[in-house]
């Protein structure tokens, strides 16, 4: 007799994702497409997706190196400018091509040369967003200097993001990604206007994990991996059930030679083993009835679309194989490696 213990959830969608273009597009969109259904895709390209236009056009690239058969609906988002034309933005949303907006401070990240320094020049765009209930979606992470990088998260809920909601009433705003418990304790001090993605990486790893016993280039992302104790206040959102909390891995693909590197890209691509690395986690939680709010059912619920009507199932038993790499023509990625055997395979 084996006994295997099987969890059947709604299937999940990424509430935050980098698929790139091009070579790279085409080797992680399957790795995506195999378990998910929707994804909000970051328009941090070179040039970034910055208008309806641009949107279109990346839109079709993405379907056109679809899998055969996939089930899969990219949601658009354009990146802002200090140019942004809120009658662009507006016209986007109208016709359902763009899901969200997507802030990023000038210089925060990979690709961000071309986001918002000065932030009196989006009011226009943000009250537009506002009154049409388009979503910010926001990195929050400051880029003064003078700031350590573990505290750019924090500093960034005080000196810009809570301005900007308080001089925008009614914005609603996704914190992408967040990392610490300062994050997690601004989304539950809010209302329903107000939500936050968390990684899947950001679930498991702690600066530990990146800097002890030598630098771990590949656990290496923004924003960075904090202390353990907001490790842990990530984990108790994420397992919560709190309407607020659902996935965005930001999965973020870059090649191994661009990684392990004298100024290594951030990024971690969890595409791969995402939905086991979660279940472990939520396992380890003893709070595997909370997965399917987190990846299927509270991120839809923000976004106002309905829920996926198909069904993904997780069965647990031997270790899962999953490749270290995938093969990119421009080189290998390597997989998120979540430090731990993963139990959970997807069967179905
Ligand atoms: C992302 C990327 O590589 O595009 N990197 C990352 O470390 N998360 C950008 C981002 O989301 O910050
Ligand atoms: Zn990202």
């Amino acid at each position: 007799m084996s006994l295997s213990l099987s969890l059947t959830i709604q299937t999940p969608d990424d509430w935050h994702l980098h698929l790139r273009d091009g070579a790279m597009l085409k080797a992680v969109l399957p790795e995506t497409t195999r378990h998910f259904t929707r994804a909000i895709i970051m328009p941090n390209l070179v040039p970034p997706v910055v208008t309806a236009a641009d949107a279109t056009a990346y839109r079709d690239r993405i379907l056109a190196a679809l899998p055969e058969g996939a089930d899969f609906t990219p949601l658009m988002t354009l990146y802002l400018t200090e140019d942004t034309d809120p009658k662009d933005v507006a016209a986007a949303h109208a016709s359902g091509l763009v899901h969200a907006v997507k802030l990023y401070p000038a210089g925060a990240t990979t690709n961000s040369a071309l986001g918002v320094a000065d932030f009196t020049k989006v009011r226009g765009v943000l009250e537009t967003m506002a009154e049409i209930g388009l979503p910010l979606c926001v990195h929050g992470e400051v880029t003064d200097p003078a700031i350590d990088i573990f505290d750019r998260e924090a500093v960034f809920i005080d000196r810009v993001l809570d301005p900007i909601r308080r001089t925008t009433p009614g914005l609603r705003v996704v914190m992408e990604h967040i990392t610490t418990k300062d994050g997690v304790e601004y989304v539950r001090a809010n209302d329903a206007d107000l939500a936050a993605t968390i990684t899947t990486h950001h679930l498991i790893i702690n600066r530990n994990h990146l800097l002890v016993g030598g630098i771990k280039p590949h656990y290496y992302c923004l924003p960075i991996a904090k202390r353990e104790q907001h490790r842990l206040a990530l984990r108790a959102a994420a397992t919560s059930g709190d309407a607020r909390f659902f996935l965005g891995t930001d999965s973020a693909p870059h090649v191994d030679a661009l990684k392990e590197h004298a100024c290594g890209c951030a990024g971690c691509f969890t595409a791969t083993n995402t939905m086991s690395c979660l279940a472990e986690v939520f396992e380890q939680e003893n709070a595997l009835e909370a997965l399917e709010k987190f990846t299927s059912r509270n991120g839809p619920g923000f976004y106002g679309l309905p829920v996926n009507q198909t069904t993904l199932t997780l069965t647990k038993s031997t270790p899962v194989d999953y490749p270290s790499k995938i093969a990119c023509t421009d080189g290998p990625v390597t997989v998120f490696d979540p430090g731990f055997p993963l139990h959970w395979h997807v069967t179905t």
